[in-house]
């Protein structure tokens, strides 16, 4: 028996969607390489730095979300999508992630030693929350049959509740330490990866829109309980992983505050209404998010020779329409 399907060849030449080609654009203006930031100048304040173990493990989990977005979230997304030009996409985000993976190990290397790395990665397999999480977006990741829009946009929006909202709380701390002059270089390895989540969450948070469209009514009410439902799930679990991380710096609520407010930007991303009532977040965070995706030299110390990485600012409303 043959299949009578033809294999078909991705065409760019026809337009099927004006923005596949924009983020493909600005995704691959950003590349950079964890190796080209100067990581070691931050040796010398880390010997002295009081909360190494927070610092460890909030990389560790970073580790464990952009290895699952890498492994299986792009990868069955692209892998599931019908539209060859946003399977190509995706297909070059998985590229990031990957980057974005490794850039932890960059910063590990650097900074600590063989043992304490492997107690690291040894945690990142212990943490129960950690591993809730990682097993409840991998399982919608795992779950999308052929041919079915529906299991499709689940794990759209289970990418942009990763990307844009479970990795914050691991964000916090680099960028809080970066944003008052300590570990400055690891947190403009941190800053680049957010720059790149940006624009996922906005592309996956756009086409996810587009496809929810189609959807009927009855199904629309079906995915947007579903959806919330599944968020505050996380959410719950984010809060407990977050008191536990966080414990010893006294900095718990302060995260759970920007964890809040990117779940709002998360649903944003998806089109949908935000469930948060709008709080202050910590100003030095803060700042770090205005500058998100605007310059290279997000804390102003730069990297070595970063031509390529000077690009068009770009912001979540870039997109937004
Ligand atoms: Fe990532
Ligand atoms: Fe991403």
């Amino acid at each position: 028996m043959f299949d009578l399907k033809a294999f078909e060849a991705v065409n760019w030449n026809r337009s099927q969607h004006e923005l596949t080609k924009v983020f493909w654009d600005q995704q691959w203006k950003q590349i950079w390489f964890p190796e080209e930031i100067a990581v070691s100048k931050d040796i010398k304040q880390w010997q002295d730095f009081a909360h190494q173990d927070t610092y460890k493990k909030v990389l560790g989990g970073l580790t464990l979300l952009d290895t699952i977005q890498t492994n299986i979230g792009m990868n069955e997304i692209a892998r599931f999508e019908p539209n060859l030009q946003e399977k190509a996409l995706y297909t070059v985000f998985a590229s990031f992630e990957a980057i974005h993976a490794k850039s932890y190990s960059y910063i590990f290397t650097t900074l600590c030693t063989n043992s304490e790395i492997d107690a690291i990665f040894d945690w990142v397999k212990r943490n129960e929350y950690l591993q809730y999480k990682a097993k409840r977006i991998s399982d919608v990741y795992l779950s999308i049959k052929e041919g079915d829009e529906v299991t499709l946009w689940k794990a759209m929006f289970a990418s942009v509740m990763l990307e844009s909202f479970l990795f914050y709380s691991g964000f916090f701390f680099p960028l809080y330490l970066g944003g008052q002059g300590t570990l400055r270089n690891s947190a403009e390895v941190i800053s680049l990866i957010l720059r790149d989540e940006s624009i996922h969450g906005v592309a996956i948070g756009f086409f996810a829109q587009q496809r929810f469209k189609q959807f009927t009514a009855e199904q629309k009410e079906q995915l947007t309980v579903w959806a919330y439902e599944f968020l505050l799930d996380l959410y719950h679990n984010e809060v407990s992983y977050t008191n536990d991380l966080y414990a010893e710096t006294g900095l718990s609520p302060d995260v759970k505050s920007y964890v809040r407010y990117n779940a709002n930007k998360a649903l944003m991303n998806i089109g949908f209404e935000v469930m948060f009532p709008d709080e202050e977040v910590n100003p030095i965070v803060m700042n770090g998010i205005r500058n998100e995706g605007s310059t290279y030299d997000f804390f102003s110390q730069k990297g070595s020779t970063y031509a390529v990485a000077k690009v068009t600012p770009i912001t979540d409303d870039t997109f937004r329409f």
